[in-house]
């Protein structure tokens, strides 16, 4: 009989995020089988092995008590296995029994997950059979983190939650502890549904482009210890790696020496890490090397991987995020928004069955409002995956609180051809959704303790895109603040839902407004600046002027963004009358009185927005400090002191943006309000 897989120990002071022990007592303190074999199964028996010595359960292996009685079983057996697949399961209550059963072993993991989420309810009553598989079969984290501190980046890219959980000061985090703590972290994702992870930055610098060749064993240390949880390992790779690394002349995707050198390297990669998930490259972007330097096409440079990985079965992810950086904003004929669609949309069908374009999930770059990429409804014969960010880069980098759940929500469920077309999270399908990661070395892993919520979402709605995201925040409320066990559950759940469930929109509110983006501090990006970017070579302009303000993007007098969308969003999207109001802007360039179908002028929405949301700011804030009670007192503290920070950047916000529109307007508040 194999030996269970112990529950990793977590490093003293780290939060358990939404796996607290408490979360496993309904498990914990009863009768368990598990049946079937392999090294999964062995990690669910630990699971259930750490509960039940600590609630006074039991568990049994497969034989081990004929005859037995159980209230839980759960078993591998392979009777369904074309309807469950290799990571759905099934669940039933009849007679006194829970039973999930899986086909494939990370479908057990997911199942044990699933009723530690449903807790005493999975032991209650009757329960007909239910089915649950993952819509999408690729569920990605992408970590932005470097292995040397980079001196502008520092160790984690866009990070906000201290250091790398991977990579501490140029070299791979090594010890006992540090890999518990991977170890850990493999845990909390695969219980949110995670099931792949990137563990370098996208932008390859020197040291990190060494992990692909002499330094795979650092990449191997880290993948034996996600690999208990079922999470798949995958690195970011420099397209110019044969030259660097290889010494070859070219990097040339259609050179037969660099095929072959990609070939090798490739094989050495699966021998260190044999279940390896695949490379993820951005290539010709903002200063990565790429195909266009031998003017070889995205495609020809994406095949060049995907033939190395092939006879391995790995994947590629070539990110779309390719635009010219090195724009004069004098230039209107230019538009970023344009870009990955005039790049890879007349590629479609040219990527091997084994390059996935992640694509992100709007045309720009990540910013609190934009449209969907049109690059997603554009080609239906490549395998896209849609990128969204975790880290909170552009919404309030965890000081602020940004439950991002709504949003993701919106543009998996949006439908690039209309109402009777698919979704987007139907359309991903072949690819999968990936996030970049929001998780460090903090002690609440995400810095904010509740950005902890966005981490846990991502899971969750690439298990489901067409979920209710407040689903999601629910399960999350339970699991990490054990409401019940409190002396007032429902003023907790109800202040929680209050700080959480509008603070996207609030945080746009006080932000740039009407989809227009880009008004942030260059550089770091956080807090206000008006015209930080606007003579900038990035392509993010607003365009405001004493007139008017944002960015024409319509068929007929613009950019001719809008035409990229099928019918009915090029429609929709080419006028103002019709374009949606808080995309107005991203769309259209309007005089400050243009009457928004809200009914108000954009100048008093501008106003109004910023008023009310610091208002709105200021009310949380109160809520969450109600709530002091109810909450474990260092991580209420945490939050109380972002909130203080949160306000404060707030009201920043908003009397830059108010006094920037109404200096260049000279049009007064209609309420008559302080405005610098
Ligand atoms: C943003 C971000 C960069 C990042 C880039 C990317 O521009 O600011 O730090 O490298 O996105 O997605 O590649």
């Amino acid at each position: 009989m194999t030996a269970p897989i112990p529950v990793p120990a977590l490093p003293s002071g780290v939060d358990p995020a939404w796996l607290p022990p408490a979360a496993f007592r309904p498990l914990g303190s009863r009768r368990t089988l598990i049946s079937g074999t392999g090294p999964l199964v062995d990690t669910v028996h630990g699971e259930v092995a750490g509960a039940s010595d600590r609630f006074g359960g039991q568990v049994l292996r497969d034989g081990q008590e004929p005859g037995a009685s159980y209230d839980l079983v759960l078993e591998l057996g392979d009777d369904d296995s074309d309807e469950l697949g290799d990571e759905g399961f099934a669940l039933v209550r009849a007679d006194g029994v829970t039973r999930v059963t899986a086909a494939g072993q990370r479908g057990l993991l997911y199942g044990l997950f699933h009723v530690v989420r449903l807790g005493e309810a999975a032991f209650q009553g009757e329960r007909a059979r239910e089915l649950h598989r993952p819509a999408l079969a690729l569920r990605m984290l992408d970590h932005w983190d470097n292995v040397a501190v980079h001196p502008v980046m520092g160790q984690v890219e866009r990070g906000y939650s201290g250091g790398s959980l991977f990579w501490q000061d140029g070299r791979a985090r090594g010890s006992r502890e540090e890999l518990e703590r991977v170890r850990c972290y493999g845990r909390l994702l695969a219980a949110s549904g995670i099931n792949a992870i990137a563990v370098n930055n996208v932008n390859v610098h020197g040291a990190e482009a060494h992990l692909l060749t002499d330094r795979i064993g650092e990449v191997a240390a880290i993948a034996d210890a996600l690999r208990p949880y079922g999470i798949r390992t995958h690195l970011s790779v420099s397209f110019a790696a044969p030259v660097v690394l290889g010494g070859l002349p070219t990097a040339d995707p259609l050179d037969e020496a660099v095929r072959d050198w990609w070939a090798e390297v490739t094989g050495r990669v699966y021998e260190a890490i044999p279940d390896f998930g695949g490379y993820v490259v951005k290539a010709d972007s903002e200063g990565q090397p790429g195909p266009f330097t031998y003017g070889r096409s995205h495609a020809e440079g994406a095949n060049l991987l995907a033939a190395a990985l092939a006879p391995h079965s790995g994947t590629v992810h070539w990110r779309a995020f390719v635009y010219n950086h090195r724009q004069d904003w004098r230039d209107r004929s230019t538009d970023r928004a344009r870009a990955a669609y005039d790049h890879f949309a007349p590629l479609d069908g040219a990527f091997a069955p084994n390059a996935v374009l992640q694509v992100k999930h709007g045309p720009m770059d990540f910013q609190t409002r934009e449209p969907v990429s049109p690059v997603i409804g554009a080609m239906p014969d490549t395998r896209l995956a849609v990128e969204i960010q975790a880290t909170q880069e552009y919404t309030g980098q965890q000081r602020h609180v940004c439950w991002l759940g709504p949003m993701w929500s919106e543009a998996l469920r949006f439908r690039p051809e209309g109402q009777e077309g698919p979704s987007v999270g139907d359309l991903v399908r072949g690819g999968g959704l990936v996030a970049v990661s929001s998780a460090g070395d903090d002690p609440y892993w995400t810095g904010h303790p509740l950005a902890q919520a966005n981490l846990y979402a991502v899971g969750r709605l690439a298990w489901r895109p067409d979920a209710d995201p407040r689903a999601a925040l629910d399960e999350w409320i339970e699991l990490t603040f054990a409401p019940e066990e409190t002396a007032d559950p429902a003023r907790l759940r109800s202040g929680l839902h209050a700080v959480l469930d509008g603070s996207w929109r609030t945080y746009e509110k006080y932000t740039a407004p009407l989809g227009v983006g880009f008004m942030v501090q260059p550089g770091h990006h956080y807090g206000p600046s008006v015209d930080g970017y606007e003579y900038s070579p990035w392509g993010t302009y607003h365009f405001a002027d004493r007139d008017g303000i944002g960015v024409d993007r319509s068929q007929a007098t613009g950019t001719g963004f809008a035409g990229q969308y099928a019918k009915p969003w090029a429609e929709v999207y080419e006028s103002p009358a019709t374009c949606p109001d808080e995309l107005l802007l991203f769309f259209h360039h309007v005089p400050y009185g243009h009457v928004l179908r809200s009914g108000e002028t954009v100048i008093q929405h501008i106003y109004d927005t910023h008023f009310d949301g610091v208002a709105e700011v200021e009310e949380a804030r109160r809520v969450w400090a109600g709530l002091a009670d109810l909450v474990e007192p260092a991580r209420h503290a945490r939050a109380a002191e972002r909130y203080e920070e949160q306000l404060r950047s707030a009201r920043e916000w908003r009397d830059h943006i108010n006094t920037y529109f109404f200096r260049k307007s000279g049009v007064p508040d209609a309420r008559g309000r302080l405005i610098h």
